[in-house]
């Protein structure tokens, strides 16, 4: 399967090569159900449903949680992408087009929606704090989950717990972003450390900016 990630003219947090190695990490373990923790403009949602649509075709499921322009819990250290505040682009050509043609916010439920809809009967997209929504969520039949939501050592440490508290010793595969030097985050490599050291997690470091975790 040729495996070449599309960004679809919108914004990503797995730019340029990012993408692909993302993708053929997926096809190493070739989930059917998975959680995405941070949706952001839904490029990885989008990458993804085509993935596991070429795979299993009909039968798969994708959930996405992010705060979709909503509040956080606590106002403490996430980091977020600045243009989220106020969406820029460095090609005007997008700029215009987005801002003020369309006037769409990329990050938004409906617009995530809309880039998803072909694949609307597999797709939850759920909008709020992982901080108090990921407990409440389904995640029991997830197989793969990739970690890309709030960046700060409570939220991170918080998600990792909810989910390991569900998928404990179901060889299910937890892929972090922002821990290695390639987007290096202090807060995440340290939460996702010490929920390893404490849980006897064995943490594979990819391309040096991921950690994969196999609970
Ligand atoms: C780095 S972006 C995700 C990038 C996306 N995975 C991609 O590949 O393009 C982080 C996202 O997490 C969301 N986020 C931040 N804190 C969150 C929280 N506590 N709960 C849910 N989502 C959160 C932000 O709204 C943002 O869209």
């Amino acid at each position: 399967m040729i495996l070449k990630y599309k960004s679809y003219w919108r914004k990503t947090g797995l730019k340029g090569k990012w993408g692909d190695i993302y993708l053929n990490h997926l096809n190493t373990f070739k989930p059917k159900n998975f959680l995405e923790i941070g949706v952001f403009c839904g490029v990885t949602a989008r990458n993804t449903c085509e993935y596991l649509n070429k795979l299993h075709g009909n039968s798969f499921s994708y959930i996405g949680i992010d705060l979709f322009g909503g509040d956080k819990k606590s106002q403490i250290d996430e980091i977020e992408p600045n243009f989220l505040k106020n969406q820029t682009f460095s090609n005007p050509l997008k700029n215009l087009y987005y801002n003020y043609i369309k006037k769409e916010n990329l990050n938004s439920i409906e617009s995530n929606r809309n880039l998803l809809k072909k694949f609307k009967k597999n797709v939850k997209l759920i909008a709020g704090d992982t901080n108090e929504v990921l407990k409440k969520t389904d995640i029991s039949n997830v197989d793969y989950i990739f970690l890309d939501g709030g960046h700060s050592y409570n939220t991170v440490i918080n998600d990792l717990k909810i989910i390991y508290e569900v998928l404990k010793g179901k060889n299910k595969v937890i892929l972090c972003d922002d821990y290695g030097a390639e987007s290096f985050i202090q807060d995440v490599k340290n939460a996702i450390d010490d929920f390893s050291n404490k849980n006897n997690i064995k943490i594979k470091i990819i391309e040096n900016r991921f950690a994969e975790l196999i609970l």
